[in-house]
C-alpha cells in the first residue's frame, strides 16, 4: 500500500451492518461523531458517514506513529476533517459520500480534497432546464465542451465530470460550495476517461490564472467517477495507484477501542429507516 498516495473506496450497498459490527463499531469512533451520525434521519446516510469515520481512522493509523485510540479528529468551522495534534506532520484526507459510494483520498505531502460523483441519468427531468438552472455555476468555456458532446447522455457525463472537479478544488481547499462562486473557476478537459486510468491533464484557471493544482480523474465504476484535488504540482509524486476497495473487516481489523460499547447508540443505527427510493 503506498502511504504518499492513498485511495480507498468503500461500497455501503454491500454492506448489511451486524449488531455485533456496530456495537464494536460504537466504541471506535468519537462521542461528537457518534451524536453527528445519531441525527441522520436514514440508515444509509448513517452508515456512510460511519464509513467515513472509520477510513479517516484507518488511514491516520496507518501513515502516523500515533496510536490508534490517540488519534483525534477535529473539525474546522467550515467542517472539513482534520488531525488534531499531529504537529508538523504533512498529513491532510479527505473524504466523499455518495449514494453507494465512500472514498477517502489521504496524503502526506500535499493538501488533497476529493469528490465521487454517481453519474446518473436525469429521470423525469429535461436536460436542457437542467442545464439552464446550471448554468452560472460553469464558465462559457466550460459548457462550450459540455455542449460539443452529440447526445445528451454525452452531454451530461461532460457536465458530471466537471461539477465533480468543482466539487474537489472547493474541498482541497476547505471553503463551502454554497459561499464559492463556482463560476470563477474554469476547468480544461482535454482528454476522455478511461477506465482503468488515471488522467492528469486537466488543468484549471480560478479568475483567469492557472492554478498549481493537479487533478486526478478516475472512473470508480460504471457509474461513478472521483476527482482527487492536490495542490502544488512539484511535490506531487504519480503513483498510478488505483482505488483500493475495502471490506467492513479490512476497517474493523486494526481498529481499537476509544471508549465502551455504546449500547444507545446500537439501537439508535440499526432502527433508522430505509431511504426511500
Ligand atoms: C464541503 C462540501 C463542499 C461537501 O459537499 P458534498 O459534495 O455534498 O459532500 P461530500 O460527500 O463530497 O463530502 C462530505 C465530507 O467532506 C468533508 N467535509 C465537510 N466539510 C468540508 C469542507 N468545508 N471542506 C472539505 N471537506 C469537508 C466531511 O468529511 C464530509 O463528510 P462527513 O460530514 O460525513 O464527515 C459542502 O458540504 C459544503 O459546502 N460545506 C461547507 C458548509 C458551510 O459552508 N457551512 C457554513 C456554516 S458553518
Amino acid at each position: 500500500m503506498s502511504l504518499i498516495n492513498t485511495r480507498w473506496a468503500f461500497n455501503v450497498s454491500n454492506w448489511k451492518p451486524t449488531e455485533e459490527q456496530v456495537l464494536a463499531i460504537s466504541s471506535f469512533i468519537q462521542p461528537e461523531e457518534k451524536q453527528r451520525i445519531s441525527r441522520f434521519v436514514f440508515q444509509k446516510d448513517a452508515k456512510s458517514s460511519l464509513i467515513g469515520r472509520l477510513l479517516i481512522r484507518k488511514y491516520l493509523g496507518a501513515v502516523t506513529d500515533i496510536p490508534y485510540q490517540n488519534i483525534k479528529v477535529g473539525r474546522d468551522k467550515l467542517g472539513k476533517p482534520y488531525l488534531l495534534g499531529g504537529g508538523d506532520l504533512a498529513v491532510d484526507f479527505n473524504v466523499s459520500h455518495q449514494a453507494d459510494f465512500v472514498v477517502l483520498a489521504g496524503n502526506t505531502k500535499q493538501k488533497i480534497g476529493i469528490d465521487v460523483m454517481k453519474t446518473e441519468p436525469l429521470v423525469g427531468k429535461d436536460v436542457v432546464e437542467f442545464f439552464r438552472l446550471m448554468r452560472r455555476q460553469f464558465t462559457d468555456a466550460e459548457w462550450l465542451k459540455i455542449e460539443s458532446y452529440k447526445t445528451e447522455a454525452e452531454k451530461l457525463a461532460s457536465f458530471y465530470r466537471t461539477w465533480c472537479l468543482k466539487e474537489s478544488y472547493v474541498k482541497n481547499r476547505g471553503i463551502g460550495v454554497a459561499a464559492f462562486p463556482l463560476d470563477t473557476l474554469s476547468f480544461f478537459i482535454c482528454e476522455e476517461l478511461k477506465q482503468g486510468e488515471i488522467i492528469t491533464s486537466t488543468k484549471l484557471k480560478e479568475k483567469n490564472i492557472l492554478k498549481d493544482y493537479v487533478f486526478e480523474e478516475t472512473i470508480l465504476d460504471e457509474s461513478y467517477i472521483v476527482a482527487v484535488a492536490l495542490e502544488n504540482t512539484n511535490t506531487y509524486v504519480r503513483e498510478d495507484a488505483p482505488f483500493i476497495f475495502l471490506t467492513i473487516d479490512d476497517l474493523l481489523n486494526d481498529a481499537k477501542s476509544l471508549s465502551g460499547p455504546d449500547p444507545g447508540f446500537v439501537r439508535d443505527f440499526l432502527g433508522k429507516k430505509e431511504k426511500p427510493y
